[in-house]
């Protein structure tokens, strides 16, 4: 197993929540998220609304899913756990984007080959109380 492809524990990984981590695209930092399906496989998606794509759907403590989607809190968007498409809200017909995980060895593997693992959770410091990127 290449450990520095190496996610998480597949157990880490919740039903009702996501997973954030970071990865790297040529150099630049992006966020995404992990979320158990239905049949026990792990999917991994960008962590941020096709609506307005700096709103991140995971804040950090897991993404809202209610009745098994993942759900965008800033004006409601629903998307299928299993795709990324939005089927529900002012993005309807967009699909997040997905990115290539596998498990193996109880572990999930970061197996998308445009990216690297940086770290699990956030890609930055933020500003809790505004949910903005503080400015350095
Ligand atoms: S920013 Fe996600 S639904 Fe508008």
């Amino acid at each position: 197993m290449d450990d520095s492809r190496r996610i998480a524990a597949a157990d880490e990984v919740p039903e009702d929540g996501t997973l954030l981590f970071t990865v790297s695209e040529d150099g630049d930092r992006t966020e995404a998220i992990l979320t158990r399906l239905d049949d026990g496989t792990i999917a991994a998606f960008s962590n941020y609304c096709p609506h307005w794509t700096d709103v991140r759907l995971d804040k950090g403590s897991g993404a809202l899913v209610r009745n098994g989607e993942l759900v965008c809190q800033k004006h409601g968007a629903t998307f299928e756990r299993d795709s990324g498409v939005c089927n529900f809200g002012p993005c309807e017909g967009a699909v997040l984007e997905t990115i290539d995980v596998t498990v193996e060895e109880g572990s999930v593997l970061l197996t998308d080959d445009d990216y690297a693992f940086e770290n699990l959770g956030a890609s930055q410091e933020y500003d809790r109380s505004s949910g903005n990127q503080i400015g350095f």
